[in-house]
């Protein structure tokens, strides 16, 4: 039939359309004034009724039928090109919002590479510590006048050490990790200890009741003081690149003995940076060590100090703000 076969070649040819100007060709062809379907239609009146009945209806439910098709195909064709000039490529990207690193994960990232090129291990150890590890086995015992160095915080608690209890505080630095470390490994090894720290202390721009600390740790067989100044010195040497002048000066600590400060000189100023020393005697005793066979040395410093030198932070209570405009710089 005439209307059929009118169908088959107008779908075949909307399948086929790629531009807007084939659509318009298919509707002139088949529904335009002189289309074939019009045609058909126009040619009724010259029909019987029966034909007129069954070929109008067909052929109106064709012509429908393509209109609806090719206003459709159309339009998504046009929505399609629309979004295509919307998008101008010689705009400047959008800004991809990144996250920062923040400078305290940032500098110990950095501390750590140092140590490990020079063949540390990063161990670590509880933030809630005995009064035992934090002070006793450190050479502070309870009467100890030093103990007035480390405000504390202590906890409600009791933790049982080698069969005794003992109090728990929040750890005032990160010297205990020392003998928990000794009492498990033999020697020779060396050791830095990332944590965090707790002091009962009114906080001010270079005082907050929380910090970190690195401890670091070397036992062996000789290890010597000059051991020690060549690892401070390696270490500091590339944490600051550059000149950099820096000092030992003898301080004193419970657990060290000779016991030393390590200054740099920050704009013409000291400015105090670590404490170390050579393990002291009674140390090594607490962990079962034999101090006529093995000695060693130990240092420990804060990380905010060193991050705010490094990076310019005038005040360490940045580092706890959570201010994006902070981090960001980072
Ligand atoms: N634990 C000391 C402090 O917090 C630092 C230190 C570590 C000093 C190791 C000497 C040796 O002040």
């Amino acid at each position: 039939m005439e209307i059929e076969d009118i169908k088959l070649r107008a779908l075949e040819m909307i399948e086929r359309a790629k531009t807007k100007e084939d659509f318009e060709t298919i509707r002139i062809q088949f529904l335009g004034r002189k289309g074939e379907l019009t045609s058909i239609l126009r040619t009724l009146s010259e029909k019987s009724i029966e034909e007129k009945r069954i070929i109008g209806s067909k052929a109106n439910e064709l012509r429908k039928e393509l209109e609806d098709l090719l206003s459709g195909k159309l339009s998504a064709y046009e929505n399609l090109e629309e979004h295509e000039h919307k998008i101008d490529l010689s705009k400047p990207g959008k800004k991809i919002a990144r996250g920062h690193i923040h400078p305290l994960s940032k500098i110990e990232e950095e501390i750590k590479k140092i140590f490990i090129s020079m063949n540390f291990s990063v161990v670590e150890g509880p933030e809630a510590e005995s009064e035992y590890y934090n002070f006793d086995a450190l050479n502070i015992p309870a009467d100890h006048p030093a103990r007035d160095m480390w405000d504390t915080f202590w906890l409600n608690k009791k933790m049982n050490v080698h069969g005794k209890d003992t109090n728990v505080l929040m750890r005032t630095h990160t010297s205990p990790v020392q003998v928990r470390y000794m009492e498990h490994h033999v020697p020779p090894f060396q050791i830095i200890v990332p944590g965090r720290t707790f002091r009962y202390e009114a906080t001010d721009a270079s005082h907050e009741v929380n910090f970190h600390q690195i401890e670091g740790l070397m036992i062996g067989k000789d290890i010597t003081f000059a051991n020690l100044k060549y690892v401070i010195e390696t270490f500091l040497k590339q944490l600051f690149p550059g000149k950099l002048e820096f000092r030992f000066r003898p301080s004193y600590f419970p657990f060290v003995e000779p016991g030393i400060e390590v200054d740099i000189k920050l704009k013409g100023k000291w400015m105090e940076v670590m404490g170390a020393g050579m393990v002291h005697r009674n140390v090594l005793i607490a962990a079962k060590y034999n101090p006529e066979e093995v000695q060693g040395f130990a240092f420990g410093f804060g990380m905010e100090r060193l991050a705010m030198i490094k990076y310019g932070i005038p005040d360490i209570r940045l580092f706890y703000t959570s201010d994006a405009r902070f981090t960001k710089q980072f």
